[in-house]
């Protein structure tokens, strides 16, 4: 497995290759990474994974800063896991002047749920996505389903600017409790720990009344709030949406797009000072 820090090294690197494999993440990897790493492998005649925490999707009250950078044990693992490339660079290189050119998804998609409340998230999330495929020219690129919202914005950008690029959503690993994996677990002391399941068992209530024929998004979206601000939870939201395109679905459809499987539930809460999200198709 080949580690390089640099677009040059990189692109000469992969001049041979005609079909390239890319996972794009931040590092702190988990077997959820791993698992995106496994799919991408056989797709590919080279597989590169970039690890870099980008400073432009964090606000400023967040975690960049103590973002766990864990890039050694991160190299040992995508070695087993059958990686090519780990692509690395350093803020200077993939920066070297600000980024002010920067890629807005649009604001229907990308100003609701997690851009509500992450306000240009998903605009540092496309501009650094965007800036990685021009420098790893994927044919193909997987993404974590856990981050729903994430994978419809970077498939929209990429049937929009016409990009060349097969993206592929990969299942959401999940503990044998069914909380999600996530590199931000790791901030949950053993009590939040045990807590933090609530999340997809309030999301997976809310999905199962739905497949039993329940209407009242509404009632049904107020019900897991309350559930999980009883439990000392900070939800932002817990809602239903239409799988295709985030928005809220037409209250008389309800029910005929529970059964057509068009639905989806999506959740973002904090535990202490932890912010987890998840989701479940209904
Ligand atoms: O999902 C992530 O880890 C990040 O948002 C990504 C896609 C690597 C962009 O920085």
């Amino acid at each position: 497995m080949r580690i390089i820090h640099t677009i040059a090294e990189l692109r000469a690197y992969l001049t041979p290759f005609k079909r390239k494999a890319f996972v794009p993440t931040m590092g702190n990897l988990h077997e959820g990474h791993l698992a995106l790493v496994r799919q991408a492998k056989p797709l590919s005649d080279v597989l590169v994974v970039s690890i870099f925490v980008n400073r432009l999707q964090f606000l400023p009250n967040e975690d960049f800063d103590t973002y766990p950078r864990t890039f050694d044990t991160d190299c040992l693992a995508l070695k087993a896991a059958g990686c090519d490339v780990v692509f690395a660079p350093s803020e200077q290189e993939l920066y070297p002047t600000p980024q002010t050119f920067k890629i807005h998804p649009p604001a229907a998609l990308a100003d609701i749920l997690e851009g509500h409340f992450r306000p240009g998230f998903f605009v540092g999330v496309s501009t650094v996505v965007m800036k990685l495929f021009a420098c790893v020219l994927p044919r193909v690129a997987v993404f974590g389903q856990k981050d729903y919202q994430q994978l419809m914005v970077i498939r929209e950008m990429v049937q929009q600017f016409a990009l060349p690029i097969d993206i592929m959503g990969g299942a959401t690993l999940r503990y044998a409790d069914g909380l999600a994996l996530s590199s931000r677990n790791q901030y949950l002391t053993p009590d939040q720990r045990s807590e933090a399941v609530q999340l997809s068992l309030t999301l997976n209530v809310m999905a199962q009344a739905l497949r039993m024929g329940a209407t009242d998004v509404s009632a049904l979206e107020h019900q897991a709030m309350t559930t999980l601000s009883e439990r000392g939870w900070k939800p932002d939201y817990m809602v239903v949406r239409y799988r295709s395109d985030l928005q809220i679905p037409a209250p008389d459809a309800v029910a005929a797009l529970a059964k057509k499987q068009s639905l989806v539930v999506l959740g973002a809460a904090k535990l202490g000072h932890t912010r987890l999200i998840d989701n479940v198709e209904v």
